[in-house]
This record gives structure tokens, C-alpha cells and sequence, in this order.
């Protein structure tokens, strides 16, 4: 198939470039490169041999969109693009909700004009709030989210419920990510935080080469195994493959929506990563236990089983393999894509 990658340029968006185009799909990428370089398409077309079409502009503009989809004949869509930074939602929640929802509202319209149904949206753990009971399976309600950005998130799974209900040829798979980590194994394309690191694993691993100089670590006085926060992280080579799988999912479904959990259905700690980078690594990762972070729960991980029966997918990478990768990548790019070496010619 013809698939729009919206995001393409970002971090699990090109992992899944690569994914699509290893699955014999032709690919198009639309990005703002608002929170993506350009170097990265060239990093893409370098590792998977081929040529990556791709529309550089924001998705809110209607008009280029139309466009887009007037000149490309698009069979589905996959759609990361939007912003993404928790912290900064709560600074600035309006470019959030109007960024986040109408580049949806933008992207669905014109899917529609051009025959276009088959979605795979890009969806958060953080849709889960702060009651669901561990693990996390789909079907709980009701949806919340306490930043702007989960609630964009929350907003958007209800838009493509309700524009499932009353359009069924749609056929639309919402993925709900836990803690995407980790990078290609070959170690040219990554995460490319812009500024300090929000996330741990990014974090950590601009400690480990030396651009910061120490963690720290928000809060070891939770009711877990060690007094730190436990997460599900997931490989970002296993997050891309579950998009692939979810697209050859809804291209045989009779139904219009269904949701799946990618996640590994298994916790860990903020010590546990910092001890697994250490052996990937070598290195030794200097910390400061300090405050809890406002806003973070002690404790939560997915139920993958609905994703590991319906998708034929299950995520294979241990935090050991997402280190490693992590610091592949990092230490061979210290300064993420501004590194960005011309490919060879
Ligand atoms: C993980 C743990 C921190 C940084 C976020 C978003 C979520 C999703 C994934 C988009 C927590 C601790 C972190 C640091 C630390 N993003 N930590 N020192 O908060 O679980 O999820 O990213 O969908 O929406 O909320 O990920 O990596 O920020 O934090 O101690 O410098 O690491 O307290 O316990 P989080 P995270």
C-alpha cells in the first residue's frame, strides 16, 4: 500500500518509515519539521534504499492537504505529527489543542474526499488518567489525561469513535504507546530531544556522553520495589512493528475502530534503567535523588494481550537491548542530527 507517514521525520515516526518500507509499502511522509530534522529523510532513503516522497508543511493547512492527497494516491494513513511535550502543554494549551486537533480534523477531512479510510493513530497510556487500575487494558473508562497534550489525546480517540459510529467505512486503529525508548540498531537514527530531555532515557544517555552532567532522579519515595517510579518501556523498533502489524490488521477488519495497547506488560524502575544503561554503557551515570515530579504516578504498565492475539504482535526487546541501542546511537551522534554527516554518495 501507499501509506502517509504524518510525522515521518519524528522519532517513532521514522523507525516506522523504515518498518513500512521493509514490509514492501511505498511510503510519503508529511512533516512540519517543526520538532524534526530534515537530515533524518536522508538517513531514512540511506538505510532503506529507496527514495521517501516527502511534503513539508503543517497539516492545519487544509489547503495543502487537499493537495497532498489530490497528487498522491494515498491508501492509508498513519498519524504521529503533533506536539508532544507534556510540560509544555501546560505553558502553552492552546497552540495544543489547536495544533493537535485540527491537523486531525484537517488530515480526516481530506482522507475522506480522496476515498481514503484506513487510519492508525498515534495514542498515549496517558489516555488512562490517574485511576485506571494496573495493568492498563482498553476497554477502561472513562478516558482522562492531566496535561493538555493527554487531553488532545483523550479529545481525538472520542473524534474517531464517533466518526467511526456514523461512517463505517472507516477502518481506524487507535494505538495507546506506554514509554516508547531505544533507536535502530544501526545506530543512525534516534531520539533527537530538542533541548533538555523531558524523558529519562534521553536524558540518561546525554549524561552518559557527557553533555549533562547528572541525573535527577524525581522522587525514590514511592510504594514500589525500590521507591522509584515504575514504567513500561517499549523498544521503539517493537512500537514500529506493532504499526505495521496494526495496518495489516484493520486492511482485513470488518470493524471500524478497535484499540490496542503497545506496551511490553512489564514495569521498571527509574534505578532498574539506570542500572541496565550502566552496563550497556560502561558508563557510570552520576545521580541526585531530588522531589517527586508533579504529576507522576508511582506505577503503571500495559495488558498487551489484546495486541498479542488480535495483531499477531508481541514486544521483543529488553530494557538491556533498548539501552544498548540507546547508546549506539547517542554515542555515535553525541549531538543527535545536528551530527548529521552528508550520507555517502
Ligand atoms: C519516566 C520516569 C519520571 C526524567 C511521558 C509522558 C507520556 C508519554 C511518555 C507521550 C518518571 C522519571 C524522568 C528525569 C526522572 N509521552 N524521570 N528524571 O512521564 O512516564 O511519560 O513520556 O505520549 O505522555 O508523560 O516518562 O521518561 O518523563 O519519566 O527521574 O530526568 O522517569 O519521574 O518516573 P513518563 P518520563
Amino acid at each position: 500500500m501507499r501509506v502517509l507517514v504524518s510525522g515521518g521525520a519524528g522519532y517513532i515516526g521514522s523507525h516506522t518509515v523504515v518498518r513500512l518500507v521493509a514490509a514492501g509499502h511505498d511510503v510519503v511522509v508529511v512533516d512540519n519539521f517543526g520538532n524534526a530534522k530534515p537530515a533524518v529523510i536522508d538517513r531514512l532513503e540511506a538505510l532503506t534504499e529507496t527514495n521517501i516522497p516527502v511534503h513539508a508543511f503543517d497539516l492545519t493547512d487544509k489547503d495543502k492537504t487537499e493537495h497532498l492527497f489530490a497528487s498522491e494516491q494515498i491508501d492509508a494513513v498513519i498519524h504521529f505529527a503533533g506536539l508532544k511535550a507534556v510540560g509544555e502543554s501546560v505553558q502553552i494549551p492552546l497552540d495544543y489543542y489547536q495544533n493537535n486537533l485540527e491537523s486531525t480534523f484537517s488530515l480526516l477531512r481530506a482522507m475522506r474526499r480522496h476515498g481514503c479510510s484506513s487510519l492508525v493513530f498515534s495514542s498515549s497510556a496517558t489516555v488512562y488518567g490517574d485511576n485506571a487500575p494496573v495493568p492498563y487494558q482498553e476497554d477502561y473508562e472513562p478516558l482522562s489525561a492531566a496535561s493538555p497534550y493527554g487531553r488532545t489525546k483523550v479529545m481525538i480517540e472520542h473524534v474517531l469513535r464517533d466518526v467511526a459510529h456514523i461512517d463505517p467505512v472507516w477502518r481506524i486503529a487507535v494505538l495507546r504507546y506506554f514509554n516508547p525508548v531505544g533507536a535502530h540498531p544501526s545506530g543512525t537514527i534516534g531520539e533527537d530531544p530538542q533541548g533538555i530531555p523531558n524523558n529519562l532515557m534521553p536524558f540518561i544517555a546525554q549524561v552518559a556522553v557527557g553533555k549533562r552532567d547528572r541525573l535527577q532522579v524525581f522522587g525514590a519515595d514511592y510504594p514500589t520495589t525500590d521507591g522509584t517510579c515504575e514504567r513500561d518501556y517499549i523498544h521503539v523498533e517493537d512500537l514500529a512493528a506493532g504499526h505495521v502489524a496494526a495496518l495489516n490488521r484493520i486492511a482485513m477488519s470488518n470493524s471500524p475502530i478497535r484499540t490496542w495497547n503497545l506496551g511490553t506488560g512489564t514495569g521498571t524502575s527509574v534505578l532498574e534503567v539506570i542500572h541496565a544503561f550502566e552496563r550497556a554503557s560502561g558508563r557510570t551515570i552520576p545521580y541526585d535523588v531530588v522531589a517527586r515530579r508533579a504529576g507522576d504516578l508511582p506505577a503503571y504498565w500495559a495488558d498487551p494481550a489484546r495486541a498479542n492475539e488480535e495483531l499477531g504482535w508481541r514486544a521483543t526487546h529488553t530494557i538491556d537491548d533498548m539501552c544498548a541501542d540507546t547508546w549506539r546511537w547517542q554515542s555515535e551522534n553525541p549531538h543527535g542530527y545536528e551530527d548529521a554527516a552528508p550520507p555517502d554518495e
